[in-house]
C-alpha cells in the first residue's frame, strides 16, 4: 500500500480485465479513487465489486454514452484528476479484403473513443489543476500491423495533440506502447498467425527478453504517468516491450 496516487480521482475505461485491471488494483493500491467504465457490463461490475472501485457501462464510440460516463465518474469522484483510456478492438485481417466496416469500427472505438473521452473529460481536468491523460496504444502503432496498427500510430499521434493544446491548461498527455502482452486480447492475431505454439516461437525468436509481458508489468507505467511524479512529462510515447523494437 502506497500513497503515489493519494486523493487521485480515476476514470479508466476498458479495465474489466487483464492489462487495465491490473492497472486499477494499483491505483487503489497507491490511494486513488476510480471509476471502471467497460461496454461489458457483466464483468465490469464484478470487477468493480471485486476490486473496490465503481463501475458505469459505455461504449466509447458513442458521443452520448462517453458524455454520460464522464458526468458519472465526475459524479461519483467530485472531480477527475485522470482519464486512462484502454478500451480498444483488434479487429485482425488483410487490408486487401478488410471491409469498410471493420476499418471504421476500428477507428471508431480505437482512435474516434479516446478523442472523445479526452474532449468530454477536459472541463474537470482543467478544474483538478494537475489532470493526466494516459492512452493505450502499443507498439503495433511503430510498425506495419494491420488496420490495428493503424489505429494506434493515430493514438500516438492523437496523443501529442491533445498534449500540445491542452498544456495551457496543465493537463499532460501521454501514452503507452505495450509490446506482446499475455491476455486473451490477442487470440485472434495469435490464431492468424498459425496458433499458440507458432506464437511462442516468434515471441522468442524476436522479442530479447525471449518472453511476453505481464499486465503487472505495463500497470506501473500507468501508474507513473497518471502520478506527479511524471508532471514535466507530456507528449510522449513510452514502450514497454521486453526490446522488441527499442524505439
Ligand atoms: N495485450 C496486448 O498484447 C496489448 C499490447 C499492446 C497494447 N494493448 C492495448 O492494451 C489495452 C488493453 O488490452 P488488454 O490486452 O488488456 O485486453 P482487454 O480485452 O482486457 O481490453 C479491452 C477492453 O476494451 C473493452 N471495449 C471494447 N470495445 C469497447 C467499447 N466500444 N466501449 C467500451 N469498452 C470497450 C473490452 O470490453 C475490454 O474490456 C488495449 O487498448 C490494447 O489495444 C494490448
Amino acid at each position: 500500500m502506497g500513497n503515489r496516487l493519494d486523493g487521485k480521482r480515476i476514470l479508466i475505461t476498458g479495465a474489466v480485465d487483464n492489462i487495465g485491471k491490473a492497472c486499477v488494483a494499483s491505483f487503489l493500491e497507491e490511494g486513488a479513487r476510480v471509476v471502471i467504465a467497460d461496454i461489458d457490463a457483466a464483468k465490469g461490475e464484478a470487477t468493480a465489486a471485486e476490486l473496490g472501485a465503481g463501475f458505469v457501462k459505455a461504449d466509447v464510440s458513442d458521443e452520448a454514452s462517453v458524455r454520460t460516463m464522464v458526468d458519472r465518474a465526475v459524479d461519483d469522484l467530485g472531480g477527475l484528476d485522470g482519464l486512462c483510456q484502454l478500451a480498444a478492438v483488434q479487429i485482425v485481417g488483410s487490408l486487401e479484403t478488410l471491409s469498410v466496416e471493420d476499418w471504421d469500427r476500428s477507428f471508431a472505438v480505437n482512435v474516434r473513443g479516446q478523442f472523445l473521452g479526452a474532449k468530454h473529460a477536459l472541463p474537470a481536468l482543467r478544474v483538478s489543476g494537475n489532470g493526466s491523460i494516459v492512452n493505450m496504444a502499443s507498439v503495433a502503432g511503430k510498425i506495419g500491423a494491420g488496420v490495428y496498427g493503424a489505429t494506434k500510430a493515430a493514438v500516438m499521434s492523437l496523443t501529442r495533440a491533445l498534449a500540445t493544446e491542452f498544456a495551457k491548461d496543465n493537463v499532460r498527455a501521454n501514452s503507452v506502447c505495450p509490446g506482446w502482452t499475455d491476455t486473451a486480447f490477442n487470440n485472434p492475431a495469435i490464431n492468424a498467425m498459425g496458433g499458440k505454439e507458432a506464437h511462442a516461437e516468434l515471441v522468442r525468436r524476436t522479442v530479447p527478453l525471449a518472453r511476453q509481458g505481464s499486465p503487472s508489468e505495463i500497470a506501473p507505467i500507468v501508474v507513473y504517468l497518471v502520478s506527479d511524479e511524471s508532471s514535466y512529462m507530456t507528449g510522449q510515447a513510452i514502450t514497454v516491450d521486453g526490446g522488441l523494437t527499442m524505439s
